[in-house]
């Protein structure tokens, strides 16, 4: 299996991407890091303990990570996810407590320990991915890549033209984005349109096994929100978890290999990612050397069907 760490803030979709990692067999979940976003990083910490216990993973380490952006105060996005962070499902609380290192140093410590090079998948605000690798620049001999559900090449949702994880923390995406590791983009586009229909949610929210059965449930916490047809009862989008998709099935993914730039000014543009589809993109900023164009594998297309399939294939297994 591929060695994987996920860097979130459970948040709805992180749960569905968490309970997607444990139980697909390509995937060896070494650890999962924690970051302010969604909701506070004590809120967010607790959300990913439970989530894990839910889904029969209790062993896999959590770190504490980021309590706010780089520059920036937290800014939660709890009326998209609830007063918990995770669509106030009722869940019970954890009952083991987070790793007694903090996220950065648990990321290190997995990273380097890893018999094989880790692929990172941040679902989140970048600020711990920035931190480890500015930290410890020694990681990145054994990270694989970085697919991270982040950005957007046409339209934002936090603002008008920035997506919710880049906008929280811009100077940590710029930091991620040129590290030098082979980065790949699931952006708002393809994030939008992978969508669960609204029978097969309530399959699943009536399963027995309690995995599968919050699978459901957080599949239904928010029918719109993440694209699709308002009308559809039920229906629910994948989020996050289409970016742990395109890891265990890159193939469902088209990308292309373009260079993308994080606005970082103050102003309306802040947080957007700018991504040059021009037919030879920004290749003057490239021999110039511009250090804030990183070159970005950006998914433009995703298999709906394809991935949506083996979620459930996937959610359905104990
Ligand atoms: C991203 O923002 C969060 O609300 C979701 O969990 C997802 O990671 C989408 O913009
Ligand atoms: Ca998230």
């Amino acid at each position: 299996p591929i060695p994987v760490i996920i860097d979130c803030d459970t948040g709805v979709d992180d749960a569905l991407a968490l309970l997607f990692a444990v139980r697909h067999p390509g995937l060896d979940l070494r650890a999962v890091t924690c970051v302010a976003g969604n909701t506070d990083v004590d809120g967010v910490v607790r959300n990913t303990l439970t989530v894990l216990e839910r889904a029969g993973a209790p062993d896999v380490p959590v770190g504490r990570g980021a309590e706010r952006p780089l520059l920036e105060p937290a800014r939660s996005a709890r009326h998209v996810h609830g007063s918990d962070g995770m669509g106030d499902l009722g869940l019970p609380a954890p009952t083991r407590a987070p790793a007694d290192v903090d996220a950065v140093t648990l990321l290190r410590r997995e990273i380097l320990a890893s018999p094989r090079p880790v692929t990172l998948i941040p679902t989140a605000p970048l600020t711990n991915i920035a931190l480890l690798l500015r930290t410890h620049p020694e990681v990145t001999r054994n990270i694989e890549r970085i697919v991270f559900m982040g950005g957007a090449v046409t339209t934002g949702n936090a603002t008008p033209v920035a997506e919710f994880n880049v906008w929280h923390d811009p100077e940590a995406a710029a930091i991620a984005l040129t590290a030098g590791v082979p980065i790949t983009m699931y952006g708002l586009d393809v994030f939008m349109r992978v969508v669960v229909p609204g029978p097969e949610v309530h399959r699943l929210r009536g399963s027995t096994e309690p995995g599968t059965r919050l699978a459901g449930d957080l599949l239904a916490h928010r029918p719109t929100q993440q694209g699709g047809d308002p009308e559809a009862e039920e229906a629910g989008g994948l989020g996050d978890a289409g970016a742990v998709c395109a890891v265990a099935d890159p193939e469902g993914i088209v990308t292309r290999r373009l260079p993308v730039e994080v606005s970082l000014a103050p102003g309306p543009a802040r947080g957007q990612t700018i991504v040059d589809r021009r037919p030879r993109p920004g290749e003057s900023e490239i021999h110039e050397g511009r250090r804030e164009l990183a070159l970005v594998d950006v998914a433009l297309d995703v298999d709906v069907d394809r991935y949506v399939k083996l979620y459930l294939e996937t959610v359905g297994r104990p």
